[in-house]
């Protein structure tokens, strides 16, 4: 599915790789942009649309359903937090605030946003996941386990959406330089090159898209005998 004259709906658009998903459907000349944020105050950015909403409230979800001639569906609202391991005992504290907006978030809006997109005669949905759904990072735990629930979802959904024709894109990803990764001095993927690839990925009907070098070489193990998953391959961090 093509970017221009698509009309997309962008959780999490106020900052981020959201604003990133929003300038770039612009520059690509998309008909409509709607920037979903929870906080509308302050935003201008020039022919996109701000609509308050917050993943975690089924309100402010049906609310944001007014932008009923949505095309395309970016899940990219999104939440982490650094925890000391697998056996800490705020795991469990720590994951139900992750999933209620990871995964949660995502199920909610794709729910309310489904009936709109199959009402029209081509549509798609990017699920902004990471490559963290294969790599072993234990200070990233329920992090993970909310992202890979997350992939799980939308493979079920890609599946499902097949015979209504609407596209289901998984977008991989490592560290990307945004307010998420302050602070954490790595190589880091620019949030329009994401942007970027995601939309070029589309336009090629893509399932998923890898848009790094790490989560390619990643992905690439995983039917190694020894894949990345359980020995994260050379150089990827
Ligand atoms: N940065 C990375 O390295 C990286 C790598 C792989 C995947 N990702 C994923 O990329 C997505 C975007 O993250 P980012 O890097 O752009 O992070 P970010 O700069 O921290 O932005 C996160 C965005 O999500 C919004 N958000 C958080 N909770 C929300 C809720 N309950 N309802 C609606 N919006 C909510 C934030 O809104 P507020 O401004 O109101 O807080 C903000 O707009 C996330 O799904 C993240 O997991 C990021």
């Amino acid at each position: 599915m093509d970017i221009a004259n698509s009309t997309v709906f962008i959780t999490g658009a106020n900052r981020g790789l959201g604003l990133a998903f929003a300038r770039e459907a612009r520059r690509r000349g998309a008909a409509k942009i709607y920037a979903g944020m929870r906080n509308t105050a302050g935003f201008n950015e020039p022919d996109i649309i701000p609509v308050r909403i917050d993943v975690t409230d089924k309100a402010s979800i049906a609310a944001a359903r007014l932008a009923a001639d949505t095309t395309l569906l970016v899940n990219n609202a999104g939440i982490a937090e650094l925890i000391e391991g697998p056996l800490s005992g705020d795991v469990e504290e720590q994951s139900q605030r992750l999933f209620d907006v990871n995964y949660h978030g995502v199920v909610r809006v794709t729910q309310a946003f489904e009936p709109i997109l199959s009402a029209q005669p081509q549509a798609a949905i990017i699920n902004v996941l990471s490559d963290i759904v294969w790599l072993p990072r234990p200070i990233l735990t329920p992090y993970a386990a909310s992202k890979a629930a997350a992939w799980s979802y939308t493979n079920q959904l890609r599946f499902h959406l097949r015979e209504k024709g609407i596209q289901v894109l998984g977008l991989h990803v490592g560290f990307v330089d945004t307010d998420l990764t302050n602070g954490i001095d790595v190589p880091k993927a620019s949030p329009q090159d994401v942007a970027s690839q995601t939309y070029d990925a589309l336009a090629a009907g893509k399932s998923e898209i890898m848009a790094d070098r790490g989560t390619t070489v990643l992905k690439s193990t995983l039917s190694a005998e020894v894949p990345g998953y359980i020995t994260p391959p050379e150089g990827v961090i």
